[in-house]
């Protein structure tokens, strides 16, 4: 898969993608990241990507020829644009395996006030990370392509993911290590039981539970 980030702040992005999983995939040739700084696009003398709002109001609204020249430079048939903002829809584990499907994502990092309205034309999705406002979609960008790096076969153990948190629209059970009593808390009895059917019936009632406490919303799917 190919992950082509456009952003205002290509600093932001130099770290991130340089430690642990992230990296291995990285090196296992599974993902190429690139982080495209769309002001080299601009054809502004003065390298301008933003300009005051039609109608009035506060802030700076990005303009669209930066940003169209920059994806049409890009895109293919396979490439899938996704623009990070508030007003978008809300991410979910779902939308991550279905994005960890396509060949090419381009994901588009607001900053701002926001993004010019025709800007929209030129993308296939608009995704929020969450209902808060953060000062661009830098953040979101990273969330995004985490979470679809880590779905992408070879990267982690498929056993690892299917039981990840909100696949079947149920938490995670909780999981314990060595030692088995640590300042007095105990590991539950049944999971050095060596009993692998009542494991995996603890471990189901657990991620009920843990539901229903936390996110019965969740339930109702
Ligand atoms: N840009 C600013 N806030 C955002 C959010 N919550 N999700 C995605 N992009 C954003």
């Amino acid at each position: 898969m190919k992950i082509d980030i456009l952003t205002l702040f290509p600093e932001m992005f130099s770290t991130v993608f340089e430690e642990s999983i992230i990296k291995r995939a990285k090196e296992k040739r599974i993902v190429e990241i690139n982080v495209i700084n769309f002001r080299d696009y601009s054809k502004d003398p003065h390298q301008k990507v933003d300009d005051t709002p039609y109608g009035g109001g506060c802030g700076m609204v990005l303009t669209c020829q930066p940003i169209f020249d920059c994806i049409e430079s890009i895109k293919t048939e396979d490439s899938r644009v996704i623009m990070l903002t508030p007003d978008g829809v809300s991410y979910k584990q779902e939308m991550a395996y279905s994005f960890a499907k396509e060949k090419h994502l381009i994901l588009l990092c607001g900053h701002y006030e926001g993004f010019d309205e025709r800007i929209r034309s030129i993308c296939d999705f608009e995704v929020s990370i969450g209902d808060y406002v953060l000062t661009g979609g830098e953040i979101p960008a990273m969330i995004l392509a985490d979470s679809i790096i880590r779905l992408l076969p070879g990267v982690i153990e498929e056993e690892s993911h299917i039981q990840d948190s909100f696949n079947d629209h149920l938490l995670d059970y909780p999981s314990y290590t060595k030692p088995q009593v640590f300042r007095g808390m105990e590991v539950p009895p049944v999971l050095i039981s060596g009993d692998h059917k009542k494991i995996d019936e603890f471990r189901m009632e657990m991620r009920y539970n843990r539901t229903r406490e936390r996110r019965p919303d969740l339930l109702e799917k």
